[in-house]
């Protein structure tokens, strides 16, 4: 199979992923897609460095089973913390979801705020990679560790998710109109979110980073010649039955069948 037909693999630490899957679906319909999702270990948010630069490395090992063209970090926790280690083993090229969300943060006026897990805010990456675009951006960030269970649990248009996410955006200065997803579940909330801050710009580095995978695709890595819709096969370390009820709220479509394999 020539490299232009490999599918791409993304990873993620659960089903939160499958926004990304999403978002590069209906950029890129005709790529075959693999996510593979670390259900049994999740959250990633709440560990140390070292535990999810390791886990880091073991998913990209079992992606390349499939012998993907290119490998998508999709989950923010471990593009914060894993993302060199990989990229540093990978016979392919590894993104994450960092770098494009930054990148398109840089490019709009005025401060910004990054939300999160405690493992990307504390690992200050998305304030790296922005300062490195623009070395005088004004930058907030906080941490929302409460949101990821809200959306696993489905309460996507809730009172409870209206108030949590009054709480943390209150965090941020009334100065700060534009304010990055940097967590994979958070666009699943963007009704909550929206009328806790009513008039804001969401980055959603999802959705930026399938716009970056299409650059990559475009240049040298190239794109699936057949033009037929792409394959979607989604693996997790885990399932629970409640896996396909809220993977299809994130994914925006009917989760078909789930793979179970063992890390
Ligand atoms: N996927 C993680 C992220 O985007 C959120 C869930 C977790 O804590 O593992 O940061």
């Amino acid at each position: 199979m020539s490299r232009a037909d490999r599918p791409i693999g993304i990873f993620d630490s659960g089903i939160g992923g499958l926004t990304v899957i999403h978002a590069l679906r209906q950029l890129l319909p005709q790529e075959d897609l693999v996510y593979l999702g670390d259900t049994a270990r999740l959250p990633y948010g709440t560990k140390s460095h070292r535990t999810i630069e390791r886990y880091t490395l073991q998913m990209g090992e079992l992606l390349q089973r499939h012998e993907p063209k290119l490998i998508v970090i999709a989950c923010n926790t471990a593009s914060a913390h894993g993302l060199p280690a990989l990229q540093a083993v990978s016979p392919c090229p590894v993104i994450g979801v960092i770098e494009p969300g930054a990148e398109a943060a840089a490019e709009v006026p005025g401060p910004v705020g990054i939300i999160g897990t405690l493992a990307t805010v504390s690992s200050a990456a998305y304030e790296l990679a922005i300062r490195r675009r623009d070395p005088g951006k004004v930058i907030h960030s906080v941490a929302c560790p409460l949101l990821v269970p809200l959306a696993e649990e489905g309460w996507f248009d809730d009172p409870v998710t209206d108030s949590i996410c009054r709480r943390y955006m209150n965090e941020l200065p009334f100065e700060v109109k534009t304010v990055v997803l940097g967590c994979t579940h958070y666009p699943t909330l963007m009704t909550s979110l929206e009328r806790s801050r009513p008039g804001t710009r969401w980055i959603d580095s999802g959705r930026v980073t399938a716009k970056a995978v299409d650059r990559m695709l475009q240049g040298t890595l190239g794109y699936r010649t057949a033009g037929a819709r792409g394959s979607l096969r989604v693996q997790l370390t885990d399932a629970s039955s409640r896996l396909k009820e809220v993977g299809s709220r994130f994914l925006e479509e009917a989760l078909g069948d789930v793979e179970v394999v063992e890390i």
